[in-house]
């Protein structure tokens, strides 16, 4: 096995016989994700992009928790700037992503954890999946294009339900939505994630890339991805420089309940 990972750095990065796996491992901080492991993981998808070797991309957490989205206290002292933002970087990456992109589910995935997954080809889950997409809950808005991915998977109200409450919804509703392909003991999860790369990893490479171009719609649908991050982003940069944000963030550290009754 050919070891890549930097310890202590927040993700695990590991490639063997074709497969490059990218997996949190933040635990204490219940893998929340700073801007130094969005540019780690940007940059092994950068790599594998190019690299032959590389025949398709699993992403995982723990079984207990595969990623608590961003870090809040990241979002508050260095909010993203600029179009070269660690989060940028990596969210271009997964959704040009040219080879299959895997997940492999357990425990929460909140925020980006959950939106990664619409840019996967195939996502599994273990039954103790929680899925959430807290943006108003937070003060803030969708993004990585989940506004426009999440009403086309699942439907506009499965979708506006999930993003206006911010409520979390388990391994069955992901999978009645679509965003999940199959639910598994946490005990098999891994094994069969990884066996389903496996199989991707035996078929020809030139295939599977045209196959999934053309379910991405090509350079129109690209075009449309990145042009609903542009505008969710310009309106999410804002509103995380806002009091609604700080109070919700602020109120998380403190560990109790926001009080959003002063803003209009
Ligand atoms: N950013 C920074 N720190 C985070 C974090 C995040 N997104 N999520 C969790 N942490 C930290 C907590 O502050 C806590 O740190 P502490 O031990 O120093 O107090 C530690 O991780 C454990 O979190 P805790 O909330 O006690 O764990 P839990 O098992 O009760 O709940 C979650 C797990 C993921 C459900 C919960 O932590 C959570 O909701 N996190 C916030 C998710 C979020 O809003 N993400 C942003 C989406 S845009």
């Amino acid at each position: 096995m050919d070891h890549a990972s930097v310890a202590n750095s927040g993700v695990v990065i590991e490639q063997a016989d074709g497969l490059l796996i990218l997996g949190f491992d933040r635990p204490e901080k219940k893998n929340a994700i700073t801007g130094a492991m969005y540019q780690l993981l940007a940059d092994a998808l950068a790599r594998a992009e190019t690299d032959p070797a590389v025949r398709a991309i699993l992403f995982r957490g723990s079984d207990k928790i595969f990623s608590a989205g961003n870090d809040l206290e990241d979002f508050m002292q260095r909010p993203p700037s600029g179009p070269d933002a660690p989060v940028l970087q990596f969210l271009r990456r997964i959704s040009g992503a040219g080879k299959p992109l895997l997940a492999a589910v357990a425990g929460p995935a909140v925020g980006i954890g959950t939106t990664l997954l619409l840019h996967c080809d195939m996502v599994y889950a273990a039954d103790n999946a929680r899925f959430s997409l807290p943006f108003v809950p937070l003060g803030l808005c969708p993004e990585a294009a989940s506004s426009l991915l999440l009403p086309r998977i699942a439907g506009y109200q499965r979708a506006a339900e999930k993003l206006l409450t911010g409520d979390a919804f388990d391994a069955q509703e992901a999978l009645a939505m679509g965003i999940v392909n199959k639910v598994l003991p946490p005990a098999e999860l891994l094994a069969y994630a990884t066996a389903q790369a496996r199989k991707l990893i035996a078929l020809p490479a030139a295939s599977l890339r045209v196959t999934k171009a053309l379910m991405k719609g090509g350079t129109a649908g690209a075009v449309e991805i990145a042009t609903t991050m542009d505008a969710e982003l310009t309106r999410f940069s804002h509103m995380l420089r806002a009091p609604e944000a700080r109070e919700a963030m602020t109120a998380f550290f403190e560990k109790r309940k926001p009080d959003f009754s002063q803003f209009d």
